[in-house]
């Protein structure tokens, strides 16, 4: 079986900033109320005509460009997003025609908040079984486009923000690995946060009414949502490092996808450590879904916050509810 290590990462995040002030402007809330419940100073949204796949193809050629390789290099695309440019075909098709890339393998998966890690456990398992070389992992959103940014829709349109984060896998000849994955669901919780429509289950899937009552709007258990990623993250962080004989102090850096820093201060207590093992950048970008991951990535390995021989998690609690690890040495 090959091992898997990460040899390239890049993000891109659209030009135009969103602070709380400007959403002041727009809608019945206020600065002090942002910060005060997730962190978020602010967030950045694409201007009109830029899909998701924009932002990925910037992503990509930054983590290839990391990596030495070129497009034509790339035989697998996993694309995370739960906001790709058209209902159908995914977003990994316009993908590998805008980078021109081969007739290679390409995919979206959709599973929210955990998708980037999802998306590093498909491309562990190509790599490891020798079934592909060099795998794209994208996470991808544009969120803004999505949102009720009225004040009706307060409390969603604050949250989130548009971005892309990539990294190249590769298979690894040194101690550079990804040591384990761990992903998880219970859709038991799915009307918790969610988006319903366009819906299979009407005909047409989106109509006036439906429009109108809101219904393809982001809605979210606040709560819920809080109480269980409180517990979710924790546990998934630990099932990690307990499965590669690890505990907490050898963990140079936790990258956990960035929902809210009061969900992320909260982890950070149940583990035990300090803000400054916690990677947080969502004061800059807000909650960028199954982006956010990469992203902070990015910028954390950029800052220098890990480096070769490190051990890093990546964490990650979304809807449906699902959550998932990954323990690398880097
Ligand atoms: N600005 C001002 N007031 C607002 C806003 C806003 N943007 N949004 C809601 N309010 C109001 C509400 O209407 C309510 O007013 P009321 O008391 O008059 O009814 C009041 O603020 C409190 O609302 P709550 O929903 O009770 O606010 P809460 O303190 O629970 O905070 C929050 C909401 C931040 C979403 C909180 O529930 C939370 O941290 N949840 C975790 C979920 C989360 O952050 N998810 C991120 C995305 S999901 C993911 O990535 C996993």
């Amino acid at each position: 079986m090959n091992k898997t290590k990460i040899t390239g990462i890049g993000h891109f995040v659209p030009e135009r900033v969103v602070t709380n002030f400007d959403l002041e402007k727009q809608m019945d809330t206020t600065n002090d109320w942002i910060i005060e419940r997730t962190g978020i100073e602010e967030r950045r949204w694409v201007e009109p005509g830029v899909g998701t796949s924009d932002l990925a193809v910037e992503a990509s050629k930054r983590a290839l460009a990391m990596s030495g390789l070129k497009p034509k290099d790339v035989d697998l695309i996993v694309f995370a997003t739960l906001t790709p440019d058209y209902a159908f075909p995914g977003s990994s098709v316009l993908v590998q025609k805008k980078l021109g890339m081969d007739h290679i393998g390409a995919f979206d998966i959709t599973v929210a908040c955990s998708a980037f890690i999802y998306g590093i456990s498909i491309g562990d398992q190509f790599i490891k079984t020798g079934q592909a070389e060099i795998v794209l992992v994208i996470g991808a959103e544009i969120q803004s486009t999505g949102l009720d940014a009225s004040s009706a829709g307060r409390d969603m349109a604050v949250l989130f923000g548009d971005g892309a984060g990539a990294v190249i896998l590769q298979k690894s000849d040194s101690e550079s690995e990804i040591l384990s994955t761990h992903l998880h669901v219970d859709g038991n919780f799915h009307k918790e946060l969610w988006a319903e429509v366009p819906t299979a289950l009407e005909n047409p899937r989106i109509s006036k009414e439906l429009l109108d009552a809101g219904r393809h709007y982001p809605r979210m258990n606040g709560r819920e949502v809080f109480r269980n990623a409180v517990t979710r993250f924790p546990q998934v962080i630990n099932e990690a490092l307990d499965a590669n004989g690890l505990s907490i102090a050898d963990v140079a850096l936790v990258i956990p996808h960035q929902a809210n820093l009061r969900i992320t201060q909260m982890v950070a207590k149940r583990l035990k450590i300090g803000m400054d093992q916690v990677y947080s950048n969502i004061h800059r970008y807000g909650n960028t879904t199954a982006a956010s991951i990469p992203i902070a990535m990015s910028e954390a390995y950029s800052e220098g916050l890990f480096k070769k021989g490190d051990i890093i998690i990546l964490a990650a609690f979304g809807a449906g509810f699902t959550w998932a690890s990954a323990a690398i040495r880097w």
